[in-house]
């Protein structure tokens, strides 16, 4: 497969010709973490928050980051100029590299790997953005804060891959993930918001999630909406009775449901549909281009 030009350890390379060593804990343990980052007319938006969050996982995992945040935000900027990219999904991860032998326990003096390649992306499709997706509610449990911390952005995506098989299988486009406690946790690969009487909720982040940079633009335009907040650890009945339910990440923005399992939600989305005009506005604000463009 060739998509372009990637950066893998400090320079630019054809993507067939980039490789990492066979050893690399990426490879073996999926020791490693990653950020995704949605590109607006070939700039980037929100990385500074992108890599913060970074820096936390690595932290988070005694993961040292070989680059300093300025050189990482230059590698991204720079994969998308070289491949010519305007609206585009970056994804930046970095693995612990080559250890001093391939041992899971093994880190000390490990080479950190860091990859950073950019595809064409622009968001879901105006039908899903205004009508909305179907999803299902997992069967599969997003993990424990106590195992590997959803807080942590790692590489090891197989729980994800899980619910995204099962929501596959169920003919959804994506699934809503409950914590082991059976509360609400988040979707698949973002957060989950829903109205209820007015009210918009959002599980809290001890409900065992990622703390999503769309996520908290979205608090904080509600705030600023005076839309009326409540963050808490939910039930899956409070989904399945709410007025509007939406995802949100940095790829889809908000991205309603028009279904939950076999829940229909009402087609009038009042709340949802005022916030994703604010976020727009918001990435035109900080990106300079024409809100919607
Ligand atoms: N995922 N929760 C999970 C588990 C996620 O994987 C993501 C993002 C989010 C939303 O985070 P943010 O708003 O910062 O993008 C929440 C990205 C898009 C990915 O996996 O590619």
């Amino acid at each position: 497969m060739s998509r372009g030009v990637v950066w893998l350890n400090g320079r630019l390379r054809p993507a067939a010709r980039a490789a990492v060593p066979a050893f690399d804990r990426g490879l073996l343990f999926g020791d490693g973490i990653y950020e995704t980052v949605r590109a607006y007319g070939g700039r980037l938006f929100r990385a500074r928050e992108h890599l913060d969050r970074l820096a936390h996982s690595a932290a988070r995992l005694e993961l040292r980051l070989p680059l300093p945040a300025g050189a990482l935000a230059a590698a991204m900027a720079k994969v998308v100029a070289a491949n010519r990219l305007g609206d585009a999904r970056v994804r930046l991860v970095v693995t612990r590299g080559v250890g001093p032998e391939p041992d899971l326990g093994a880190i000390a003096r490990s080479r950190p790997t860091v990859l950073a390649y950019a595809t064409p992306y622009a968001g879901p499709p105006e039908a899903e953005r205004l009508g909305g997706v179907r999803a299902i509610l997992a069967r599969t449990a997003r993990n424990s804060r106590r195992a590997l911390d959803p807080a942590i952005k790692s590489l090891n995506l197989l729980n994800s891959f899980l619910a995204r098989r099962e929501a596959a299988r169920a003919g959804a486009r994506d699934a809503v993930m409950l914590n082991p406690e059976g509360k609400v946790a988040e979707g698949v690969a973002s957060n989950v918001f829903f109205v209820r009487r007015g009210v918009l909720c959002t599980p809290a982040l001890r409900a065992g999630i990622l703390e999503g940079i769309t996520r908290g633009i979205v608090l904080d335009l509600a705030g600023r909406l005076g839309i009326p907040v409540r963050e808490g650890l939910f039930r899956p009945a409070a989904l399945l009775g709410a007025e509007e339910v939406f995802l949100t990440a940095s790829t889809i923005e908000l991205l309603p449901l028009a279904a939950l399992g076999a829940r229909r939600y009402p087609a009038a989305r009042p709340v949802t549909r005022a916030l994703q005009a604010a976020y727009r506005v918001t990435v035109a604000d900080e990106l300079g281009r024409p809100a919607g463009a």
